[in-house]
């Protein structure tokens, strides 16, 4: 493992390891065991969106870990101005061991893989976003666990959450179900990938995804980025939502997860997302165990 750029390149093992080292390291972190595994590394962390959970748990995991965390905004930098991505890259691999990068495209992602020599990290693109399902699958873990022979239901856009939700549910053996609606369905490469698992099912109906569920997720209607959708997809989402309707059809003790920031009475109502809070919670937490084990494995 070089990179994080998305769940896809991850193997079901490597996820595996990757949970493994983030219980090690959250419960040194807790029982204040120095875990000094990056000490003298310098990582960079480029946002072209905004950011609260992906900033602050990589640069408080940085600090504990013994490293040193750079926040750089792209509208600072000359990528804003033009310079290329290509030479950002073999600049920023001469002076840093690590970047984690926030952006639009998923192209932009890898070529910095591509021209750089230093471990890229993946801290949300429009296609995926594979740091929050490595702490998603922490979560779901922690409370059930084990993750193989679960059942895991995603309601709502099928967006960059979904894409790496479906690719990393299945990947550890979870059987996955997903409510969309028409016109917003996960990217084809990822549809593509669940042909291969029987396992998997793409339906229009939110109660038909939540029955029986163990674990539901689901992610705002509009995402950074299609601020301009906004009332287009308030009509095409109505009904795709975790609420006490859903919860009925789901196992009698399934939890509920969402990334967040959450939108209340749009994708979840606020009675089902307080029922639900501690999850939640634990669930923003772990992102800073499951992104201090990536950086353990990928720069330490
Ligand atoms: N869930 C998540 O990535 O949150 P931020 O946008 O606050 O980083
Ligand atoms: N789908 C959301 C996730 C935010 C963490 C977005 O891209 O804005």
């Amino acid at each position: 493992m070089k990179h994080l750029l998305k769940m896809m390149d991850l193997s079901a093992e490597e996820i595996i390891e990757i949970l493994n080292l983030a219980d090690q390291l959250k419960y040194e972190q807790k029982h204040g065991i120095p875990h000094n595994h990056l000490k003298g590394k310098t990582l960079g962390m480029i946002f072209e969106k905004a950011s609260t959970r992906t900033r602050v748990s990589f640069e408080t995991g940085m600090y504990q870990l013994g490293g040193y965390p750079l926040f750089l905004s792209s509208n600072e930098m000359q990528i804003s101005r033009g310079e290329p991505v290509e030479d950002t890259a073999r600049v920023l691999s001469r002076y840093l061991d690590g970047i984690m990068i926030r952006t639009f495209k998923q192209e932009e992602v890898e070529k910095l893989a591509e021209y750089g020599n230093i471990p890229i990290i993946n801290g949300l693109t429009d296609y995926c976003h594979p740091c929050q399902v490595l702490a998603d699958l922490l979560t779901v873990r922690e409370y059930k666990n084990k993750l193989n022979g679960l059942n895991m239901c995603y309601i709502g856009d099928g967006n960059n959450m979904a894409n790496s939700l479906i690719v990393g549910c299945l990947k550890v053996g979870m059987n996955v179900s997903v409510a969309c609606p028409d016109g917003y369905h996960p990217d084809k490469t990822v549809l593509d990938f669940t042909k291969d698992y029987k396992n998997f099912r793409l339906t229009s109906s939110p109660k038909e995804a939540a029955e029986n569920a163990d674990v539901l997720f689901t992610d705002v209607w509009a995402s950074m980025g299609q601020e301009g959708e906004a009332e287009k997809r308030q009509i095409a989402f109505k009904g795709y939502q975790i609420n006490d309707e859903i919860m009925s059809v789901a196992h009698g003790d399934s939890m509920v997860l969402h990334c967040l920031p959450a939108h209340r009475e749009e994708e979840i109502t606020a009675k089902v997302f307080e029922e639900h809070a501690n999850e939640i919670f634990d669930e923003a937490e772990n992102r800073l165990h499951a992104q201090k084990a990536v950086m353990v494995k990928l720069m330490g």
